[in-house]
C-alpha cells in the first residue's frame, strides 16, 4: 500500500449522493445515518459529498431541478447531522478534478466493464421514456470510481446496491496501478466497500421506499404530513375487518415498529394485531409517534440553518475536497507523464 502518498494517519472514507430532491427516511436509514455515526466515530477522515454531475446522466434533458435539489440535501445532510468541523462536506461539480480523473480513467477503462455494470441495463429499462443510450450514462459507475479515487479513501460506506460500482472502481484502479507508477509506487489504493447494514424500510405502499415510487416519508415533513401518510400506508392484507387478526411480520406498518418503535411498543403490536385486540389506526398511530420522535431533532437542526448558511459550508468545503484532489490528481498526472501542463507553473 502506498501509504507515504497519504497525508492523513487516519483512514478516509469517501460516500456521495445524487442531488433528487428532498431526502426520505429510506435515505438516512440506507446511508446518511451510517455517515453521520463513522463521522461522530471520530476515527476516519470523512468526505461526504453531492454528486450533481451524476444527476445529468440521466436528467440531462432539464437540468432545471439540480441546483435547487442539491440545495435541499445540503440541508437533509446537515439535519441529519453531517458537521463541517468534523467532514468535508462538498460538491462534486465545484472539485472539477473530479472530471479530469474521469477523463484520464476513461482511456483504460474497456466498454464492456461498463455495459455489464448491472445498473445499467436496469436502469434503461426502468427510466423509460427517456433516451439512456447515451456516453455519459454509460460513464456514470466510472464517474463514480473518479470520485472516490481522486480521494484515495480506504473505505467506500455505501448500500448494497452501489456494491458493483465499487467493485468497478477496484477493478480501474487496478488497472490504473498496473499501467502507471509513481517512482514506483501505486497511486491509486484500491477502497474497500464499507457496507451500509440497512434494515427492510418500506414505503407507505408496502413496496421498498423510494422517490420513484411517490410512497416516501421525507426527513422534511412536518408531523401533521407524517400521520397523514401512515394512515394511507397499507397493511397485513388479511387484516380486512378489525376483528381479523393479523400479522406484524406480514405488514409494512409492523416492518416500521421493528426499525423506530420500543421493545415496549413492538410487543404490544405483536400482541395486539395477532388477537385483533387493537385496531390497525390505533397500531398506525404509534409508529406515527416513533417517526415524529426521530425526525423532530432532525428538523430542528434543519430549521438553524439558512440557505446562505449551507452554500458557504458547500463552498468551504469544496475549496478543501480541491485541495486534496488536486494532490492526488498532481500524482495521477506524474505517474501518466502528462505534466507538460503541470511544467507551466499553473
Ligand atoms: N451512485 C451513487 C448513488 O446513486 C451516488 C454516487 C456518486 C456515489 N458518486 C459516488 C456514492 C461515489 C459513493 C461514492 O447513490
Ligand atoms: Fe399492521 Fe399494525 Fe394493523 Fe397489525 S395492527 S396489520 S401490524 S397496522
Amino acid at each position: 500500500m502506498p501509504e507515504a502518498l497519504s497525508s492523513s494517519p487516519r483512514p478516509r472514507v469517501l460516500s456521495g449522493m445524487r442531488p433528487t430532491g428532498k431526502l426520505h427516511l429510506g435515505n438516512y436509514m440506507g446511508a446518511l445515518a451510517n455517515w453521520v455515526k463513522l463521522q461522530n466515530d471520530g476515527q476516519y477522515e470523512c468526505y461526504f459529498f453531492i454528486a450533481d454531475w451524476h444527476a445529468l446522466t440521466t436528467d440531462y434533458a432539464d437540468t432545471s431541478q439540480v441546483a435547487p435539489n442539491t440545495m435541499e440535501v445540503m440541508l437533509d445532510y446537515l439535519a441529519a447531522g453531517l458537521d463541517p468541523e468534523r467532514s468535508v462536506l462538498f460538491l462534486q461539480s465545484w472539485v472539477p478534478q473530479h472530471s479530469e480523473l474521469f477523463l484520464a480513467l476513461s482511456m483504460i477503462t474497456s466498454l464492456s466493464w461498463l455495459e455489464r455494470v448491472p445498473s445499467y441495463k436496469e436502469q434503461q429499462e426502468n427510466l423509460v421514456g427517456r433516451d439512456l443510450t447515451t456516453y455519459g450514462f454509460l460513464g456514470y459507475p466510472l464517474l463514480q470510481a473518479a470520485d472516490i479515487l481522486i480521494y484515495q479513501p480506504q473505505f467506500v460506506p455505501v448500500g448494497q446496491d452501489q456494491a458493483a460500482h465499487v467493485e468497478l472502481t477496484r477493478e480501474v484502479a487496478r488497472r490504473f496501478n498496473h499501467f502507471y507508477k509513481l517512482d514506483g509506487a501505486e497511486v491509486l489504493p484500491e477502497p474497500k466497500v464499507l457496507l451500509t447494514p440497512s434494515p427492510k424500510l418500506p414505503g407507505t405502499d408496502g413496496r421498498k421506499m423510494s422517490k420513484s415510487y411517490g410512497n416516501t416519508i421525507l426527513l422534511a415533513d412536518p408531523e401533521p404530513v407524517v400521520r397523514q401518510k401512515l394512515k394511507t400506508m397499507v397493511t397485513d392484507p388479511a387484516r380486512i375487518r378489525r376483528n381479523d387478526p393479523g400479522d406484524p411480520d406480514k405488514c409494512p406498518v409492523g416492518d416500521l415498529h421493528k426499525v423506530f418503535s420500543s421493545a415496549d411498543t413492538l410487543a404490544k403490536v405483536y400482541e395486539g394485531c395477532r388477537t385483533a385486540g387493537i385496531g390497525c389506526i390505533e397500531c398506525k398511530g404509534w409508529a406515527a409517534d416513533a417517526l415524529v420522535q426521530i425526525l423532530e431533532p432532525i428538523q430542528a437542526r434543519r430549521a438553524s440553518f439558512s440557505e446562505a448558511q449551507a452554500r458557504d459550508i458547500l463552498e468551504e468545503g469544496s475549496d478543501r475536497a480541491c485541495a486534496r484532489a488536486e494532490e492526488t490528481m498532481q500524482q495521477v498526472r506524474a505517474a501518466m507523464r502528462m505534466t507538460a501542463a503541470g511544467e507551466r507553473g499553473n
